[in-house]
């Protein structure tokens, strides 16, 4: 391989910026050119490249989204839009991909990978639903940024009696609602997965209120639709639970800022290991965190599969409520 690219593509993640930069220091000590392809998919398509050097990736680790830009890009879901980046990927000889995303860009790269380009992804996205990484680029700053907007909003929780509903992402997974609703010390958390009707929830305000509870916060993962409005509209109905509820849409602010340590070193263990694989000739696979390692697992077993949350926080959330 002489000459690759890089890319990011979805939702920006915090260290995705990292990442490249990983991909791209790896790539030219081995003697490697490096093509940054600007926003993600749509970028393939219009030839959009930029060369990257030592230089052009520093001082970026500790900044937060990318400084290659992302974009959604509906058009690479047509055979016509992978014909067109397949042609400039000759054009420009770029001999192999590395695609830095969440699920639906490691379906993109996986069909580009089917296409008979050489690509490996990297796991990056804030909602941690990548089957083939424990853990994502992104997750651990999301979940401190979004704990942080909790533990602000418990003090007024405190100070006035309220009830916080706070909604976060995490598109159809609830990773984010669960590991920040255990963390932040949420007496109710509702997600996809463990979904609850608005007249549960009260009821259970209504229990948490009976055990001598002044406060609370009830987190809900964006995924169950609305659900953070109905409970809302069903709390602000039941004058018998006593809580004066408050709606919180913490929404993109998880998204942003500068990368934990966490995510800086993952981003820079996984862009790394994607690189060195790639150019050994191992490709078509997903490199994610697995078992505190970069881990390459084929895309065959990580588009179209679910990861399921760990049972084990999902068990302790009633009982830590208490
Ligand atoms: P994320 O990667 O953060 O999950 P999206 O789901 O929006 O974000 O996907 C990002 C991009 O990946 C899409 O805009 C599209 O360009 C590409 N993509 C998603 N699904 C497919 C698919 N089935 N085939 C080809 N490309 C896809
Ligand atoms: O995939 C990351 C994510 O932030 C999801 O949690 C959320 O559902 C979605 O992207 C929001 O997308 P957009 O930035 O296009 O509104």
């Amino acid at each position: 391989m002489k000459r690759i690219a890089v890319l990011t593509s979805g939702g920006d993640a915090p260290g995705m910026n990292a990442a490249i930069r990983a991909v791209t220091r790896t790539a030219i000590s081995s003697g490697v050119d490096v093509i940054g392809v600007r926003r993600g998919f749509a970028g393939l398509i219009d030839a959009d490249f930029i060369p990257l050097g030592p230089r052009q990736v520093a001082g970026k680790i500790e900044v937060g989204g990318t400084f290659l830009e992302s974009a959604r890009c509906p058009e690479f879901k047509t055979e016509e839009g992978q014909k067109t980046a397949l042609r400039n990927l000759e054009t420009y000889v770029i001999d192999g991909v590395i695609v830095i995303g969440g699920n639906g860009s490691q379906t993109g790269a996986h069909a580009l990978s089917k296409l008979g380009i050489p690509v490996n992804g990297v796991a990056s996205t804030i909602d941690n639903d990548l089957a083939g990484s424990d853990s994502c680029i992104g997750v651990d700053t999301a979940l401190n940024t979004a704990l942080d907007a909790i533990d602000k909003l418990r003090t007024t929780a405190s100070s006035h009696h309220r009830l916080f509903i706070v909604e976060v992402m995490g598109r159809d997974c609830g990773y984010l609602a669960l590991t920040v609703g255990v963390a932040g010390g949420a007496e109710v958390i509702v997600a996809p997965e463990f979904d609850l009707s608005p007249d549960e929830v009260v009821r259970r305000v209504h229990k948490a209120r009976e055990r001598g509870k002044m406060h609370a916060i009830i987190v809900v993962a964006e995924g169950c639709v609305n659900r953070a409005q109905e409970i809302y509209a069903a709390l602000k109905a039941d004058i018998g639970a006593g809580f004066d509820p408050r709606l919180t849409i913490i929404g993109h602010v998880q998204r942003g800022g500068a990368p934990t340590a966490f995510d800086r070193l993952i981003a820079t263990r996984l862009g790394a290991r994607a690189c060195e694989l790639l150019l050994a000739g191992e490709h078509g696979n997903l490199i994610g965190f697995v078992n505190g390692k970069a881990t390459p697992t084929p895309y065959s077993e990580v588009t179209g599969h679910k990861k399921p949350l760990p049972e084990d926080l999902i068990k302790l959330i009633e009982t830590m409520s208490i």
